[in-house]
């Protein structure tokens, strides 16, 4: 195989949980490109429709799936729709998730008073709903003895950011299930079923734009938006001064998903624009 050959993701399956969303659509429509047929998971059946059919109509293959991350029947469902469609599941990223209002510890809510229906509901969307989607969409990979699950972590499983203590908490869960994970796969499936994870630094989502943009530029003007404090923050700690785009978490979930990657198991990439590794000073 050349050295270009590697990246190929064709005649690949992908599974996208989240795929509706921000960060997911971006790494829907980059897995497509790079030749996998793609599944757009989300609760949203409209949205998930329209990922798909624009993939498909730049030429690429994608259907929506629609399914819960944390409701097994739909997600077995959905399962039984791509076999019957695709007939193998080769890749899953794992991007549903986010943090929530009510478990943010900001303004009247101290830790002390943090609900606890909002810490489950938190802590249960990004561990619980990382786990049940490998349960159910990796066993066909255990089967074939080969498939790549890359999980979607944070900055915040790395270093302390405030508010998000559940959120932060549940990503440092899904960043060492990432490890878990990988030897015990590689041990009882063999070396082709592989598990890593992406941590990406900060990029504007639906649910965390309004903490980060104050008032976007008017339309076609090539002004910045104002940020909030909280915003201003983050870009004076990341040392390329910026947002991340969602198209730059493209390249290395493509290598993660394809053979180009294939004695990689186990590793949390961050894609941060050198957020994690500076300290500030
Ligand atoms: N944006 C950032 O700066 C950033 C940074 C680090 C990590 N992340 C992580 O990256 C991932 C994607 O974030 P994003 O910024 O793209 O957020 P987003 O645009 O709000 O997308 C969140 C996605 O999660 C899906 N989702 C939520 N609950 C679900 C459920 N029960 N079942 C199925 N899907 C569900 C939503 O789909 P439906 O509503 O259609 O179900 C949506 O597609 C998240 O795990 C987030 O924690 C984001």
């Amino acid at each position: 195989m050349s050295s270009w050959e590697q990246f190929t993701l064709e005649g690949k399956v992908a599974v996208v949980t989240g795929g509706t969303g921000v960060l997911g659509g971006a790494m829907a429509r980059g897995l497509a490109a790079a030749g996998a047929r793609v599944a757009i998971l989300g609760r949203r059946q409209d949205i998930a429709r329209a990922v798909a059919d624009a993939i498909a109509a730049a030429g690429y293959e994608a259907m929506p799936l629609p399914a819960d991350v944390l409701d097994e029947d739909s997600l077995l469902a959905a399962r039984q729709a791509l076999i019957e469609n695709w007939g193998r599941i080769d890749v899953l990223i794992n991007a549903a998730g986010g943090n929530r209002p009510d478990a943010t510890v900001f303004g009247d809510l101290t830790f002390f008073n943090v609900p606890r229906s909002a810490l489950e509901g938190v802590v249960g969307l990004n561990f619980t709903g990382t786990v049940l989607p490998i349960q159910i969409f990796g066993e066909p990979m255990a089967e074939q003895g080969k498939g790549s699950v890359i999980n979607i972590s944070s900055m915040a499983a790395q270093k302390v950011l405030t508010r998000v203590m559940g959120y932060s908490a549940a990503k440092a869960a899904v960043d060492n299930l990432t490890r878990w994970l990988a030897v015990d796969l590689a041990q009882k499936h063999g070396a082709g079923f592989r598990v890593n994870a992406i941590a990406p630094g900060f990029f504007i989502g639906e649910q965390n734009r309004a903490l980060l943009i104050a008032e976007d530029a008017p339309s076609g003007s090539q002004d910045a938006p104002v940020l909030t404090e909280r915003g201003q923050q983050i870009v004076d700690h990341t040392p390329m001064g910026r947002f991340g785009e969602p198209d730059e978490l493209i390249g290395v979930a493509v290598w993660l998903a394809s053979d180009a990657s294939r004695f990689v198991t186990g590793i949390v990439v961050p894609v941060d624009g050198g957020f994690s590794a500076a300290s500030g000073i």
